[in-house]
């Protein structure tokens, strides 16, 4: 049974820490994980594969109702699978990372994902207890019930440079200049979309974690889920 009494929402761009968090809080607490841009990866890696044109929301839309994904929500060993194999590492390459903003904005990929997330995030609340749930619509579209809500910021330049970091790490080659335009292309195309566009819900808290670590970033999460009263 999880420490966690129902559902934690961590909506916010990419850059700011969301996952790594997301997972240790997770973990910390003995709940369930589930990372929702995940699956939004593997729905772009499954059109990709059957060579679907990102720009043809009827194919993407086809190979995404005809994709087996399973995501496992165990924090310490998420796991993604399509038709039973392993694509964890495949859907964070740079083939799915340049077209997941169009595949995301397909309604009928959003409508399929959004019904699988609240299946898992039930699921999950039944057997464990808790669960955190990591994305950008989990607060407004998925989740708008959950117990607590945390909108994650930090500056342009500092998700830059932790997404260099974060390719160094895994040995793919770095420019900070390049990438700093693409994290501001990004936020743009994520906001600016018709469906589900990124925002911030009304009843969430903003964490601005330009100047904090994973440590301090964690502290706060910690303090705001025990002041909900979320700790069984
Ligand atoms: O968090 P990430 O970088 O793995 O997310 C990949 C893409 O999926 C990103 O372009 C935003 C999109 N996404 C979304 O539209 N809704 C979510 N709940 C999660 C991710």
């Amino acid at each position: 049974q999880s420490a966690l009494r129902g559902v934690v929402a961590l909506d916010g761009p990419s850059g700011t820490g969301k996952s790594t968090v997301a997972r240790r809080l997770a973990s910390a607490l003995g709940a369930a994980y589930l990372d929702t841009g995940a699956m939004y990866r593997a729905i772009t890696l499954a059109a990709l594969r059957v060579r679907a044109a990102v720009s043809d929301a009827e194919a993407v839309a086809h190979a995404a109702r005809s994709a087996e994904l399973v995501m496992g929500t165990d924090p310490v060993h998420p796991t993604v699978t399509l038709a039973g194999e392993g694509v964890e590492h495949d859907i964070r390459g740079p083939a799915v990372t340049g077209s997941v903003s169009a595949v995301s904005a397909i309604p009928a990929v959003r409508e399929l994902l959004v019904d699988e997330q609240r299946r898992l995030i039930r699921q999950a609340v039944k057997q464990s207890g808790g669960i955190v749930v990591e994305g950008r619509d989990i607060g407004t579209v998925v989740a708008p019930e959950a117990g607590l809500k945390v909108y994650l910021t930090a500056s342009a330049h500092a998700r830059a440079q932790r997404r260099t970091a974060q390719d160094a790490a895994a040995g793919r080659g770095t420019d900070l200049e390049r990438t700093h335009a693409d994290v501001r292309r990004r936020d743009d195309l994520d906001s600016g979309r018709a469906v589900s566009p990124l925002r911030m819900a009304d009843d969430s808290v903003e964490l601005d974690t330009t100047e904090l670590d994973v440590a301090g970033a964690l502290t706060q999460l910690h303090k705001l889920v025990e002041q909900r009263g979320l700790l069984a």
